[in-house]
């Protein structure tokens, strides 16, 4: 069987150099994607045939349940699963009292929903054959105290995501298979774009007097997907350079 790794949200900056550094440990990388048709390629040009590119628009359910599907009629159930994806756009930098539900349900169907479709379908799979991995991108939103203001959504989603890491690094414990998140503060890619005045206050605000890089951060997940974590689950990794 083939081992395979799934990436959502694998054309983020932070996917695009995960599946750089460690995609070679996989005989497939399940790499998906909504808009960043030119991420993909790029991988495609140094992966090759390793690398099977998905899309998915998460903010659909039909296209979730799609993706899940699509990924378990290939064969390419993983045995590495890491989530990436999330879209706050527009909620960010956002006051409670602005935020609609709208911006809740779109940031709970990009970031939270496909989580638990993904491990749905995947986990029982992993735990069926021995084991597995699951990865989860969290933010130092739920790590930092005091909490961040102005990004409500976001920062609900998030937390819903840790819960989702918590109750299967309990249920699945003794089955070889562990979940676990890392919570990064403020990182310079696309993400950002066109936020320059909350990019200042974050360098400002961190004691490295700069943001954090994708390198900084991908070793997190790398460490967790390998043998080195085999008995690491439930926790949640701040890589925030000391804030
Ligand atoms: N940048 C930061 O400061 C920071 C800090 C802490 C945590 N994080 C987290 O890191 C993760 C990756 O973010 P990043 O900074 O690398 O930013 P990014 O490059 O903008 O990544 C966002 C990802 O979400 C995907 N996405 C957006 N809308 C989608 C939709 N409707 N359906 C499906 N996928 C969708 C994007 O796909 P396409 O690009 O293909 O459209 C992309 O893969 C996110 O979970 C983010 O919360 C970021």
């Amino acid at each position: 069987m083939d081992k395979v790794l799934l990436v959502t949200g694998g054309s983020s900056d932070v996917g695009a150099e995960l599946i750089r550094r460690v995609g070679n440990n996989y005989d497939k990388v399940v790499c998906h994607y909504h808009a960043s048709t030119g991420v993909v390629e790029g991988l495609r040009a140094s992966l090759g045939d390793r690398l099977v590119p998905l899309r998915a628009d998460f903010g659909s359910l039909e296209e979730t349940e799609g993706f899940v599907q699509a990924v378990l009629d290939q064969g390419l159930a993983p045995c590495h699963f890491v989530h990436l994806s999330s879209d706050p756009v527009g909620s960010l930098n956002l006051r409670f009292s602005k935020s609609s539900w709208a911006d809740f349900q779109h940031e709970l169907d990009v970031a939270f929903r496909p989580a638990v479709l993904c491990c749905q379908a995947f986990v029982p799979l992993m735990a069926k054959a021995g084991g597995g991995r699951v990865a989860v991108m969290l933010s130092s939103h739920v790590q930092w105290e005091p909490h961040k203001a102005y990004a409500a959504p976001y920062t609900c989603a998030k937390h819903a995501l840790l819960g989702l890491v918590k109750a299967l690094s309990a249920e699945y414990a003794g089955k070889g298979v562990t979940a676990n998140a890392v919570s990064p503060s403020m990182i310079d890619t696309k993400f950002l774009r066109g936020s320059e005045h909350v990019k200042e206050a974050n360098v400002m605000a961190s004691p490295l007097h700069r943001l954090l890089t994708v390198e900084d951060v991908v070793p997190a997940f790398a460490y967790l997907l390998s043998p080195a974590a085999a008995a690491v689950t439930g926790q949640n990794l701040a890589v925030t350079g000391g804030l």
